[in-house]
């Protein structure tokens, strides 16, 4: 079994940050979401990876997983322009070769890992198993019917009145038909080969297609919020009370990982948190689900449910909540209450 892992694509939904970085590696609880990708990748016991790359964001990409090594695996970079999720998976054919594989978009976490897939689609003889989640919305989502054995027999791209609310997760299986089906499909109205038409074309050509319905939570971090809840369940999930940087006339409370380096003066600090190695804080408050980042500064200010990347400082601000800072962005108080003062790149969004 080989893993294809998709971390090319355009992010445009989630500009500016993607004018300068993949959107595969916005940090959540300062880690990559696709360090999460390839830790379940890994502890699935796949050793042989195939990571999409797009012309613009690969060197990010490559710079932060190199040889894979970091996760006990072999890596090979397949450069793709962003024509679909089926064109990633024709462009990946010769690292994919004869094998099955498990497929994952570099910027989908989800919270059951893809251990438990490998195995049901090896036991079932499975040529294509996908995961299935219940939304409230979906109109939004390639929707997936199934017949009452749990067998796979429609897809539906978006569709306006959708016969289910069952949404396709960006985690699948496939045995190596899939390449006959890829093979068939001709691009959608949006130019892109589409997976779902492909695995519609595998149930079509008599391919065995099932589905596993997840029963834990699913984040596709594809817009500012998304990257927000995200950062809430990880923060949830995995931080654990951790305080190695130093704290002065300062309270911590509850479950905060404090960095190596990490300096908290006068300061409160309540979790789920994380701050970041060589950050500091000081005079201020930082509440529920902030994700600090390294060297990142905040100084006599407040600021809750957010992600201060690498380097980004906040200072004499009275409330930040809400927020997304790009790596050595600032933001501070000018004194008049009035004025705003803005140096800020394309595409951002800022509310005062
Ligand atoms: P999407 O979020 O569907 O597409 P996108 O990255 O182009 O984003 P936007 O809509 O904001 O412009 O992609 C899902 C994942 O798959 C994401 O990690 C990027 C990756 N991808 C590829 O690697 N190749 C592709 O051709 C496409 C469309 C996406």
């Amino acid at each position: 079994m080989k893993a294809l892992v998709l971390s090319g694509g355009k992010g445009t939904r989630l500009r500016p940050l993607t004018f300068t970085l993949a959107k595969q590696l916005i940090p959540v609880a300062n880690k990559p979401i696709l360090g999460y990708v390839l830790d379940q990748v890994r502890e699935a016991g796949i050793t042989e990876t195939g990571v999409i790359i797009a012309a613009e964001t690969g060197h990010h990409v490559k710079e932060y997983v190199r040889d894979g090594s970091g996760w006990g695996m072999r890596i090979e970079y397949i450069l793709q322009e962003p024509l679909g999720l089926a064109h990633a998976v024709k462009q990946a054919r010769p690292f994919l070769g004869d094998s099955p594989f498990v497929m994952c978009l570099g910027d989908n976490l989800q919270g059951k890992g893809i251990s438990h897939l490998v195995r049901r689609f090896q036991d079932d003889r499975l040529d294509c198993l996908i995961l299935l989640k219940e939304v409230p919305d979906p109109q939004r989502f390639g929707i997936a019917v199934l017949d009452s054995a749990g067998q796979v027999t429609r897809l539906l791209e978006k569709p306006k009145e959708p016969p289910t609310n069952l949404a396709v997760v960006g985690t699948y299986v496939f045995s190596p038909k899939v390449h006959q089906a890829v093979d068939r499909i001709r691009p959608s109205w949006r130019n892109e080969l589409e997976i779902t038409d492909a695995i519609q074309e595998m149930i079509g050509m008599g391919f065995r297609v099932a589905a596993e319905v997840l029963d834990s939570w699913w984040l596709d971090t594809g817009k500012k919020d998304d990257i927000l809840t995200a950062n809430q369940i990880v923060l949830d999930e995995y931080v654990k009370r951790d305080i190695r940087g130093t704290v002065e006339g300062s309270t911590v409370e509850g479950r905060v990982s404090i960095c190596e380096g990490a300096s908290i003066k006068g300061s409160r600090v309540r979790g789920p948190c994380v701050i970041g190695r060589g950050a500091s804080v000081e005079s201020s408050f930082i509440g529920p689900y902030t994700s600090i980042g390294d060297s990142a500064t905040v100084v006599n200010s407040a600021v809750e449910n957010s992600i201060l990347m690498t380097g980004a400082s906040v200072k004499d601000v009275e409330r930040m909540e809400d927020s997304l800072l790009g790596k050595n962005a600032r933001i501070s108080k000018n004194g008049r209450s009035r004025v705003v003062r803005a140096n800020v790149g394309d595409f951002s969004d800022i509310e005062v």
